[in-house]
């Protein structure tokens, strides 16, 4: 396991998810294993560690553990590869944010930025505690709002199904830092 010290030679030493950042995967096949609620309050608390615009905080995040509901998320996602994993796993998660709330100025709109980051952060601290997520974006908002009962204005960024992962897939090809990273000119 790879551990960086934050920060150097401080006494309050804090290990970063290194690890996790290097294991996490898009899990699409859970087991039907629980997660307990000291797993998901884990993962949940990374709520209130998460950056956002102007620490606006504009989200709430919906948990389901209920086979229906998760089985009418499942139904309106046609077509999504994740489609069965959201009625497969113990849990699911849906985060959900006010634009409003979140802070926007002309032609950039915080809230998605916002609610990446928190997917993020859930989606690395889960892989910390060996539980697996998917991104789940593709979706008829107006639908899953339906089958989830979420309120206007909140806006539906994102699902991901959280459990035991029953498969973990390989490392999914990635570009060259050469071909990203540009060195002081572009
Ligand atoms: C914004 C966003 C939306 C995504 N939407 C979906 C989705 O709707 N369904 C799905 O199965 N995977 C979805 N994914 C997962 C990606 O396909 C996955 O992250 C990518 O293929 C890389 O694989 P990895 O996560 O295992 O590294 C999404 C990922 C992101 C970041």
């Amino acid at each position: 396991m790879r551990v960086v010290i934050y920060p150097p030679n401080n006494q309050g030493v804090v290990q970063l998810p290194i690890d996790a950042i290097h294991k996490r995967r898009s899990v699409r096949k859970y087991e039907e294993t629980e997660v307990t609620d000291e797993q998901l309050n884990q993962v949940l608390e990374t709520l209130t560690f998460a950056p956002s615009w102007a620490n606006k905080q504009g989200w709430q995040v919906m948990v389901v553990r209920s086979p229906e509901t998760k089985a009418k998320v499942s139904e309106v996602l046609e077509h999504n590869p994740g489609q069965k994993a959201v009625a497969a796993a113990p849990v699911l998660l849906a985060v959900c944010m006010d634009p409003e709330a979140s802070g926007q100025l002309p032609g950039r709109d915080y809230f998605m930025v916002d609610a990446g980051i928190l997917m993020d952060h859930i989606m690395l601290e889960a892989a910390d505690l060996g539980l697996g997520t998917v991104f789940i974006g593709m979706f008829d908002e107006e639908k899953v709002r339906g089958a989830l009962g979420v309120p206007e204005p909140w806006r539906i960024v994102g699902l991901t199904p959280l459990g035991v992962p029953a498969k973990m897939p390989g490392e999914r090809p990635r570009n060259e830092l050469s071909d990203m990273v540009h060195y002081e000119t572009w």
